[in-house]
């Protein structure tokens, strides 16, 4: 469990973080999502304890981040944005290491058993400087695992992994998140719509978005945007859309057909089909278009966008 409240980070005179809010539960996989300096390592350090925040309060794991920290690294898996490893020394022997400063019992087996989990228990042995970096980042990921940690940190976790291994990975992370509390930064917009049951989209410090990866889609777009496929005069279609109230950005594809948008709540299509129609085109299709989670995060993280925050489809 964590729970974050007015959470705020001043760097010198410069506010960080301003005002974070947040939830993630128990069988929860939560997703930040941000552009570069968003702030998503800064309040990932705050939540593992490693830096104080200004203001606020972060309880993970039942503890508070300032007040209990050790408490609170006790119970928290953690991997860094870049992960300190002692490069002579081997996998194994690094990960058992980790587990005895934790003074967990079995030390070894436990070491092993989290390099099977990541996929490494061949290289077990190699010494971690003679590792490729995808392998580090896995290292990084057991030792972040050994414990069996009631909440998981994570920040960018697929980062330089072979796209094979960013399955695995990936499936090992919403695998842990059935049981337990996962967070993770990531910039790649799929991964957090395959693993998240939320995403957060945080820019300057701030969430401008907290839904689940499909609400954020249909509550951004809804059946706002539309494709218009007819057959007739094509350079004269976007005249003819253009001239119907209500009807806006309209935009000719590639592939020969016509995108369009509305504002919600002001329909326009079937007076769009009734004007085609009447301007003499055969209509053969209109449909709906959702927008890529790409274009949401472009569309929330824009410089001139006012800052908002919704929960659920449908507000204002
Ligand atoms: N200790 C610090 N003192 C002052 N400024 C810092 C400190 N740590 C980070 N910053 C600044 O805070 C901003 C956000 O950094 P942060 O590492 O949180 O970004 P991020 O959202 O994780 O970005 P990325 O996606 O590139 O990892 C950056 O402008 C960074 O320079
Ligand atoms: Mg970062």
């Amino acid at each position: 469990m964590i729970r974050v409240e007015n959470l705020t980070k001043d760097y010198g005179s410069r506010r960080a973080i301003s005002g974070l809010n947040f939830e993630a539960e128990q069988g929860e996989v939560v997703g930040f999502l941000g552009p570069n300096g968003a702030e998503e390592t800064t309040t990932i350090r705050i939540l593992t304890g490693y830096m104080p925040p200004t203001d606020g309060t972060a309880i993970v794991a039942g503890y508070d981040v300032v007040n209990e920290s050790l408490e609170v690294r006790r119970r928290v898996g953690y991997l860094p944005e870049t992960v300190p490893l002692y490069t002579d020394m081997t996998a194994v022997d690094y990960l058992q290491f980790m587990a005895d400063l934790r003074h967990i019992p079995h030390s070894k087996d436990r070491a092993y058993e989290a390099l099977k989990t990541v996929g490494l228990e061949n290289r077990a042995e190699s010494y971690i400087g003679s590792l490729s970096k995808g392998m580090r980042q896995r290292v990084g990921l057991a030792q972040a695992l050994i414990h069996q940690p009631e909440v998981l940190i994570l920040d960018e976790p697929t980062i330089g992994l072979d796209p094979a291994q960013v399955v695995e990975v990936r499936n090992v992370i919403k695998d842990i998140g059935k049981q337990r509390t996962v967070l993770l930064s990531t910039h790649i917009l799929s991964e957090a719509q395959q693993i998240c049951d939320r995403v957060l989209i945080i820019n300057k410090g701030k969430i401008v978005a907290e839904d689940t990866p499909e609400n954020l889609q249909s509550r951004l777009t809804g059946s706002e945007r539309v494709s218009l496929l007819v057959r007739g005069e094509m350079d004269e279609l976007p005249k003819v859309l253009n001239k119907i109230k209500g009807v806006q950005r309209v935009e000719s594809m590639p592939n020969g057909s016509v995108e369009f948008q509305f504002a919600p709540g002001q329909d326009v299509r079937p007076e769009v089909a009734k004007t085609v129609i009447e301007a003499g085109y055969d209509l053969l299709e209109m449909r709906p278009v959702g927008m890529s989670l790409e274009e949401i995060f472009l569309e929330l993280t824009r410089e001139d966008r006012p800052v908002r925050r919704n929960k659920s489809r449908g507000e204002p």
